[in-house]
Protein backbone atom coordinates (compact mmCIF):
# COMPACT_ATOMS: atom_id res chain seq x y z
CA UNK A 1 0.00 0.00 0.00
CA UNK A 2 1.34 3.06 -1.23
CA UNK A 3 0.42 4.77 2.52
CA UNK A 4 2.27 2.57 4.34
CA UNK A 5 5.30 2.52 2.03
CA UNK A 6 5.54 6.64 2.44
CA UNK A 7 5.15 6.46 6.06
CA UNK A 8 8.05 3.71 6.57
CA UNK A 9 10.16 6.10 3.95
CA UNK A 10 9.34 9.16 6.08
CA UNK A 11 10.38 7.05 9.47
CA UNK A 12 13.63 6.53 8.17
CA UNK A 13 14.33 9.87 6.95
CA UNK A 14 13.08 10.91 10.56
CA UNK A 15 15.97 8.38 11.67
CA UNK A 16 18.61 9.94 9.58
CA UNK A 17 17.74 13.82 10.67
CA UNK A 18 18.21 12.44 14.45
CA UNK A 19 20.87 10.89 13.95
CA UNK A 20 22.71 14.13 12.12
CA UNK A 21 21.35 15.88 15.13
CA UNK A 22 23.27 13.81 17.00
CA UNK A 23 23.44 15.02 20.67
CA UNK A 24 21.97 18.58 20.09
CA UNK A 25 18.24 17.68 20.87
CA UNK A 26 17.72 20.10 23.56
CA UNK A 27 15.20 19.41 25.69
CA UNK A 28 13.48 16.68 23.32
CA UNK A 29 12.46 13.28 23.28
CA UNK A 30 14.39 12.89 19.33
CA UNK A 31 16.42 10.33 21.50
CA UNK A 32 13.16 8.41 22.13
CA UNK A 33 11.94 8.86 18.93
CA UNK A 34 14.88 7.18 17.09
CA UNK A 35 14.56 4.48 19.45
CA UNK A 36 10.63 3.85 18.88
CA UNK A 37 11.61 3.23 15.07
CA UNK A 38 12.65 -0.28 14.14
CA UNK A 39 15.77 -1.38 13.02
CA UNK A 40 17.40 -4.58 12.21
CA UNK A 41 20.73 -5.86 14.05
CA UNK A 42 22.97 -9.16 13.01
CA UNK A 43 23.99 -11.00 15.93
CA UNK A 44 26.72 -13.83 16.25
CA UNK A 45 29.70 -15.64 16.60
CA UNK A 46 32.87 -14.14 14.88
CA UNK A 47 33.37 -15.38 11.35
CA UNK A 48 29.54 -16.38 11.06
CA UNK A 49 28.75 -14.70 8.21
CA UNK A 50 27.24 -11.27 9.45
CA UNK A 51 28.78 -8.68 7.65
CA UNK A 52 28.17 -11.19 4.43
CA UNK A 53 24.32 -11.28 5.18
CA UNK A 54 24.30 -7.74 5.65
CA UNK A 55 25.80 -7.39 2.06
CA UNK A 56 23.59 -9.66 0.74
CA UNK A 57 20.45 -7.73 1.92
CA UNK A 58 21.57 -4.81 0.48
CA UNK A 59 22.80 -6.63 -2.80
CA UNK A 60 26.20 -4.51 -2.85
CA UNK A 61 29.84 -5.13 -1.83
CA UNK A 62 30.70 -2.38 0.16
CA UNK A 63 31.93 -3.94 4.03
CA UNK A 64 34.78 -5.72 5.54
CA UNK A 65 34.91 -8.77 5.61
CA UNK A 66 36.93 -11.96 6.29
CA UNK A 67 38.52 -14.84 8.73
CA UNK A 68 38.99 -13.43 12.18
CA UNK A 69 37.77 -10.16 14.16
CA UNK A 70 37.02 -7.75 10.65
CA UNK A 71 34.58 -5.45 12.12
CA UNK A 72 35.41 -3.66 15.32
CA UNK A 73 32.90 -0.98 15.59
CA UNK A 74 29.24 -1.01 15.06
CA UNK A 75 28.11 0.42 11.84
CA UNK A 76 24.55 1.71 11.32
CA UNK A 77 23.49 1.74 7.82
CA UNK A 78 20.72 3.12 7.04
CA UNK A 79 19.24 1.96 3.07
CA UNK A 80 16.93 4.94 1.81
CA UNK A 81 15.46 4.34 -1.40
CA UNK A 82 16.06 6.63 -4.00
CA UNK A 83 14.56 7.17 -7.62
CA UNK A 84 14.47 5.11 -10.48
CA UNK A 85 17.55 6.21 -12.50
CA UNK A 86 20.11 7.45 -9.84
CA UNK A 87 23.65 6.99 -9.49
CA UNK A 88 23.09 4.59 -5.94
CA UNK A 89 26.12 6.67 -3.60
CA UNK A 90 26.97 5.59 0.18
CA UNK A 91 27.35 9.26 2.49
CA UNK A 92 29.35 8.94 6.24
CA UNK A 93 28.17 11.13 8.66
CA UNK A 94 31.60 11.73 9.67
CA UNK A 95 32.27 12.91 5.98
CA UNK A 96 29.66 15.09 5.08
CA UNK A 97 28.48 15.78 1.33
CA UNK A 98 30.97 13.64 0.23
CA UNK A 99 29.12 11.05 -1.95
CA UNK A 100 30.55 7.66 -2.40
CA UNK A 101 29.58 5.68 -5.99
CA UNK A 102 32.68 3.35 -5.95
CA UNK A 103 31.57 1.15 -3.01
CA UNK A 104 35.13 -0.37 -2.75
CA UNK A 105 35.76 3.57 -1.32
CA UNK A 106 33.04 2.37 0.88
CA UNK A 107 34.55 -0.88 2.70
CA UNK A 108 38.33 1.61 2.44
CA UNK A 109 36.66 4.17 4.56
CA UNK A 110 35.16 1.88 7.19
CA UNK A 111 38.44 0.63 7.60
CA UNK A 112 40.17 3.33 8.13
CA UNK A 113 37.20 4.81 10.15
CA UNK A 114 38.07 1.84 12.51
CA UNK A 115 41.37 2.29 12.59
CA UNK A 116 41.56 5.85 13.41
CA UNK A 117 38.94 4.81 16.54
CA UNK A 118 40.69 2.08 17.75
CA UNK A 119 44.17 1.98 16.13
CA UNK A 120 45.98 -0.95 14.17
CA UNK A 121 45.31 -3.21 16.86
CA UNK A 122 42.57 -5.62 16.96
CA UNK A 123 40.73 -2.88 19.74
CA UNK A 124 37.27 -2.64 19.43
CA UNK A 125 35.26 0.19 20.02
CA UNK A 126 31.46 0.57 20.64
CA UNK A 127 31.50 4.54 18.73
CA UNK A 128 29.13 3.44 15.62
CA UNK A 129 30.17 4.27 12.06
CA UNK A 130 26.99 6.07 10.29
CA UNK A 131 26.57 5.27 6.70
CA UNK A 132 23.64 6.34 4.73
CA UNK A 133 23.44 4.51 1.17
CA UNK A 134 21.20 6.00 -1.40
CA UNK A 135 19.86 3.36 -4.12
CA UNK A 136 16.92 2.74 -6.50
CA UNK A 137 17.50 -1.00 -5.53
CA UNK A 138 16.73 -0.99 -1.47
CA UNK A 139 14.21 -1.24 0.79
CA UNK A 140 14.20 1.73 3.27
CA UNK A 141 16.03 -0.11 6.15
CA UNK A 142 18.07 0.62 9.40
CA UNK A 143 20.51 -2.32 9.49
CA UNK A 144 23.15 -2.19 12.34
CA UNK A 145 26.64 -4.81 11.85
CA UNK A 146 28.24 -5.53 15.07
CA UNK A 147 31.74 -6.94 16.10
CA UNK A 148 31.33 -10.83 16.59
CA UNK A 149 30.76 -12.28 19.93
CA UNK A 150 33.76 -14.58 20.75
CA UNK A 151 34.70 -16.89 23.63
CA UNK A 152 38.43 -16.05 23.92
CA UNK A 153 41.31 -12.60 23.66
CA UNK A 154 43.31 -13.53 20.91
CA UNK A 155 46.58 -11.75 19.37
CA UNK A 156 47.25 -9.19 22.37
CA UNK A 157 43.89 -8.06 22.97
CA UNK A 158 42.82 -7.46 26.85
CA UNK A 159 41.07 -10.10 28.07
CA UNK A 160 38.11 -8.10 28.99
CA UNK A 161 37.27 -8.10 25.32
CA UNK A 162 34.48 -10.79 25.67
CA UNK A 163 32.89 -9.03 27.59
CA UNK A 164 33.12 -5.92 26.26
CA UNK A 165 31.76 -6.94 22.89
CA UNK A 166 29.09 -9.11 24.66
CA UNK A 167 28.48 -5.92 26.50
CA UNK A 168 27.97 -3.84 23.52
CA UNK A 169 26.23 -6.41 21.21
CA UNK A 170 23.80 -6.58 24.06
CA UNK A 171 22.97 -2.95 24.05
CA UNK A 172 21.70 -3.10 21.01
CA UNK A 173 19.59 -6.06 20.78
CA UNK A 174 18.07 -5.27 24.05
CA UNK A 175 16.01 -2.83 22.92
CA UNK A 176 12.50 -3.10 21.65
CA UNK A 177 12.58 -1.82 18.54
CA UNK A 178 15.39 -3.78 17.58
CA UNK A 179 14.80 -6.71 15.11
CA UNK A 180 17.48 -9.25 15.59
CA UNK A 181 19.24 -11.49 12.59
CA UNK A 182 20.33 -14.75 14.78
CA UNK A 183 23.50 -15.66 12.73
CA UNK A 184 24.67 -19.32 12.98
CA UNK A 185 27.15 -21.45 10.42
CA UNK A 186 25.84 -25.09 9.48
CA UNK A 187 28.64 -26.46 10.38
CA UNK A 188 29.00 -25.77 14.18
CA UNK A 189 26.87 -26.63 16.80
CA UNK A 190 23.50 -25.10 16.83
CA UNK A 191 23.15 -26.34 20.35
CA UNK A 192 26.27 -24.16 21.60
CA UNK A 193 25.48 -20.78 19.20
CA UNK A 194 25.85 -17.38 20.88
CA UNK A 195 23.65 -15.74 18.53
CA UNK A 196 20.75 -17.86 20.01
CA UNK A 197 22.01 -17.79 23.24
CA UNK A 198 21.73 -13.93 23.47
CA UNK A 199 18.67 -13.92 21.36
CA UNK A 200 16.81 -16.09 23.57
CA UNK A 201 17.72 -13.88 26.64
CA UNK A 202 17.16 -10.52 25.22
CA UNK A 203 13.69 -11.95 23.49
CA UNK A 204 12.33 -15.04 25.35
CA UNK A 205 9.03 -15.49 23.16
CA UNK A 206 11.23 -14.96 19.83
CA UNK A 207 8.56 -12.28 18.12
CA UNK A 208 11.72 -10.21 17.04
CA UNK A 209 13.96 -12.90 16.65
CA UNK A 210 14.77 -14.50 13.07
CA UNK A 211 17.36 -17.50 12.86
CA UNK A 212 19.53 -17.39 10.05
CA UNK A 213 21.71 -20.42 8.94
CA UNK A 214 24.38 -19.53 6.96
CA UNK A 215 27.52 -21.98 5.41
CA UNK A 216 24.92 -24.64 4.35
CA UNK A 217 27.59 -24.97 1.58
CA UNK A 218 29.89 -26.25 3.61
CA UNK A 219 28.37 -28.96 6.12
CA UNK A 220 30.07 -32.15 6.02
CA UNK A 221 29.31 -34.50 2.98
CA UNK A 222 26.03 -36.52 4.04
CA UNK A 223 24.78 -34.35 6.99
CA UNK A 224 22.21 -31.61 6.09
CA UNK A 225 20.25 -28.77 8.23
CA UNK A 226 17.14 -30.14 7.60
CA UNK A 227 15.69 -30.20 10.99
CA UNK A 228 16.67 -26.74 11.80
CA UNK A 229 15.20 -25.54 9.01
CA UNK A 230 11.74 -27.08 9.25
CA UNK A 231 11.86 -26.03 12.46
CA UNK A 232 12.10 -29.33 14.14
CA UNK A 233 15.41 -29.06 16.01
CA UNK A 234 15.25 -25.38 17.20
CA UNK A 235 11.50 -23.71 16.84
CA UNK A 236 11.33 -20.44 16.54
CA UNK A 237 8.72 -17.99 16.69
CA UNK A 238 9.52 -16.77 12.75
CA UNK A 239 10.86 -19.68 10.32
CA UNK A 240 14.35 -20.63 10.00
CA UNK A 241 15.72 -19.16 6.37
CA UNK A 242 18.98 -21.13 5.44
CA UNK A 243 21.93 -18.69 3.48
CA UNK A 244 24.84 -19.42 1.40
CA UNK A 245 27.43 -16.46 1.15
CA UNK A 246 30.39 -16.21 -0.72
CA UNK A 247 33.42 -18.40 0.38
CA UNK A 248 36.77 -16.78 1.23
CA UNK A 249 38.03 -17.62 -2.09
CA UNK A 250 35.23 -15.91 -3.93
CA UNK A 251 35.77 -13.15 -2.52
CA UNK A 252 39.42 -13.38 -3.51
CA UNK A 253 38.27 -14.24 -7.01
CA UNK A 254 36.09 -11.14 -6.25
CA UNK A 255 32.89 -13.29 -7.36
CA UNK A 256 30.12 -10.17 -7.34
CA UNK A 257 27.06 -10.06 -5.99
CA UNK A 258 24.94 -10.90 -8.55
CA UNK A 259 26.89 -14.10 -9.99
CA UNK A 260 27.09 -15.16 -6.25
CA UNK A 261 23.38 -14.66 -5.70
CA UNK A 262 22.69 -16.93 -8.71
CA UNK A 263 24.98 -19.46 -7.18
CA UNK A 264 23.00 -19.15 -4.29
CA UNK A 265 19.51 -19.70 -5.89
CA UNK A 266 21.07 -22.39 -7.58
CA UNK A 267 22.58 -23.99 -4.98
CA UNK A 268 19.35 -25.06 -3.58
CA UNK A 269 16.76 -25.19 -6.34
CA UNK A 270 19.55 -28.36 -7.30
CA UNK A 271 20.06 -29.24 -3.89
CA UNK A 272 18.23 -32.77 -2.85
CA UNK A 273 18.16 -31.94 0.93
CA UNK A 274 16.75 -28.51 0.26
CA UNK A 275 15.32 -28.54 -2.81
CA UNK A 276 11.40 -28.80 -1.52
CA UNK A 277 12.37 -25.50 0.57
CA UNK A 278 14.24 -23.00 -2.13
CA UNK A 279 11.26 -20.49 -2.43
CA UNK A 280 11.59 -19.51 1.05
CA UNK A 281 15.84 -19.63 1.13
CA UNK A 282 18.68 -17.72 0.08
CA UNK A 283 19.58 -13.86 0.88
CA UNK A 284 17.05 -12.39 -1.45
CA UNK A 285 14.28 -14.08 0.38
CA UNK A 286 15.28 -13.09 3.98
CA UNK A 287 15.37 -9.22 2.44
CA UNK A 288 11.78 -9.34 1.67
CA UNK A 289 10.89 -11.57 5.02
CA UNK A 290 12.75 -8.42 6.54
CA UNK A 291 10.76 -5.73 4.61
CA UNK A 292 7.50 -7.44 5.25
CA UNK A 293 8.18 -7.78 8.94
CA UNK A 294 9.30 -4.81 9.03
CA UNK A 295 6.25 -2.95 7.56
CA UNK A 296 4.22 -5.20 10.23
CA UNK A 297 6.07 -3.67 13.31
CA UNK A 298 5.62 -0.18 11.80
CA UNK A 299 1.77 -0.83 11.27
CA UNK A 300 1.27 -1.97 14.83
CA UNK A 301 3.33 0.27 16.41
CA UNK A 302 1.72 2.88 14.33
CA UNK A 303 -0.56 4.90 17.31
CA UNK A 304 2.62 4.39 19.55
CA UNK A 305 5.07 6.50 17.09
CA UNK A 306 2.11 8.83 16.15
CA UNK A 307 2.07 9.91 19.54
CA UNK A 308 5.78 10.03 20.43
CA UNK A 309 6.00 12.32 16.66
CA UNK A 310 3.06 14.91 18.25
CA UNK A 311 5.01 15.30 21.00
CA UNK A 312 8.17 15.83 19.13
CA UNK A 313 6.25 18.08 16.91
CA UNK A 314 5.32 20.47 20.28
CA UNK A 315 8.61 20.24 21.48
CA UNK A 316 10.45 21.09 18.38
CA UNK A 317 7.75 24.09 18.14
CA UNK A 318 8.90 25.32 21.40
CA UNK A 319 12.58 24.31 20.67
CA UNK A 320 12.85 26.29 17.75
CA UNK A 321 10.86 29.21 19.25
CA UNK A 322 13.19 29.61 21.92
CA UNK A 323 16.20 28.76 19.68
CA UNK A 324 18.93 30.98 21.06
CA UNK A 325 22.63 31.83 20.67
CA UNK A 326 23.72 28.59 22.12
CA UNK A 327 22.40 26.29 19.95
CA UNK A 328 24.16 25.83 16.76
CA UNK A 329 22.81 27.34 13.39
CA UNK A 330 22.92 23.69 11.83
CA UNK A 331 21.45 22.24 14.66
CA UNK A 332 18.55 24.68 14.40
CA UNK A 333 18.21 23.76 10.59
CA UNK A 334 18.35 20.02 11.59
CA UNK A 335 15.41 20.68 13.99
CA UNK A 336 13.46 22.29 11.95
CA UNK A 337 13.86 19.48 9.11
CA UNK A 338 13.07 16.97 11.42
CA UNK A 339 10.02 18.79 12.37
CA UNK A 340 8.88 19.34 8.80
CA UNK A 341 9.33 15.26 8.64
CA UNK A 342 7.24 14.65 11.47
CA UNK A 343 4.19 16.84 10.43
CA UNK A 344 4.90 15.05 7.05
CA UNK A 345 4.39 11.89 8.81
CA UNK A 346 1.40 13.36 10.66
CA UNK A 347 -0.23 14.21 7.64
CA UNK A 348 0.44 11.13 5.75
CA UNK A 349 -0.20 8.99 8.91
CA UNK A 350 -4.37 10.92 9.02
CA UNK A 351 -4.60 10.03 5.06
CA UNK A 352 -3.85 6.15 5.96
CA UNK A 353 -6.49 6.56 8.98
CA UNK A 354 -8.77 7.93 6.34
CA UNK A 355 -8.22 5.38 3.66
CA UNK A 356 -9.10 8.15 1.38
CA UNK A 357 -12.91 7.80 2.00
CA UNK A 358 -14.73 11.29 2.96
CA UNK A 359 -14.95 11.47 6.42
CA UNK A 360 -13.76 7.93 6.97
CA UNK A 361 -13.06 7.46 10.53
CA UNK A 362 -12.42 3.93 11.94
P1 LIG B 1 31.41 -12.04 10.27
O1 LIG B 1 32.70 -12.06 11.00
O2 LIG B 1 30.34 -12.77 11.04
O3 LIG B 1 30.96 -10.69 9.85
O4 LIG B 1 31.61 -12.95 8.97
P2 LIG B 1 32.03 -12.50 7.49
O5 LIG B 1 30.84 -12.09 6.72
O6 LIG B 1 33.18 -11.56 7.58
O7 LIG B 1 32.49 -13.90 6.92
C1 LIG B 1 33.58 -14.62 7.48
C2 LIG B 1 34.17 -15.55 6.45
O8 LIG B 1 33.27 -16.63 6.18
C3 LIG B 1 34.45 -14.90 5.10
O9 LIG B 1 35.65 -15.42 4.61
C4 LIG B 1 33.29 -15.34 4.23
O10 LIG B 1 33.66 -15.47 2.88
C5 LIG B 1 32.97 -16.71 4.81
N1 LIG B 1 31.54 -17.05 4.67
C6 LIG B 1 30.49 -16.38 5.21
N2 LIG B 1 29.33 -16.99 4.90
C7 LIG B 1 29.65 -18.07 4.13
C8 LIG B 1 28.85 -19.10 3.49
O11 LIG B 1 27.62 -19.13 3.54
N3 LIG B 1 29.56 -20.04 2.77
C9 LIG B 1 30.93 -20.03 2.68
N4 LIG B 1 31.51 -21.00 1.97
N5 LIG B 1 31.68 -19.09 3.28
C10 LIG B 1 31.06 -18.10 4.00
NA1 LIG C 1 34.94 -12.03 10.39
MG1 LIG D 1 31.71 -8.79 10.33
Amino acid sequence: MATMESLIVTVNRIQRACTVLGDHGGDTNLPTLWEALPSVVVVGGQSSGKSSVLESIVGRDFLPRGSGIVTRRPLVLQLHKAERGLQEYGEFLHLPKKKFTDFSLVRKEIQDETDRMTGKSKQISPVPIHLCIYSPNVVDLTLIDLPGLTKVAVEGQPESIVQDIESMVRSYVEKPNCIILAITPANQDIATSDAMKLSREVDPTGERTFGVLTKLDLMDKGTNAIDVLEGRAYPLQHPWVGIVNRSQADIKKNVDMIASRRKEREFFASSPDYGHLASKMGSEYLAKVLSKHLESVIRARLPGITALINKSIEELEAELSHLGRSVAVDAGAQLYTILELCRAFDRIFKEHLDGGRPGGDR
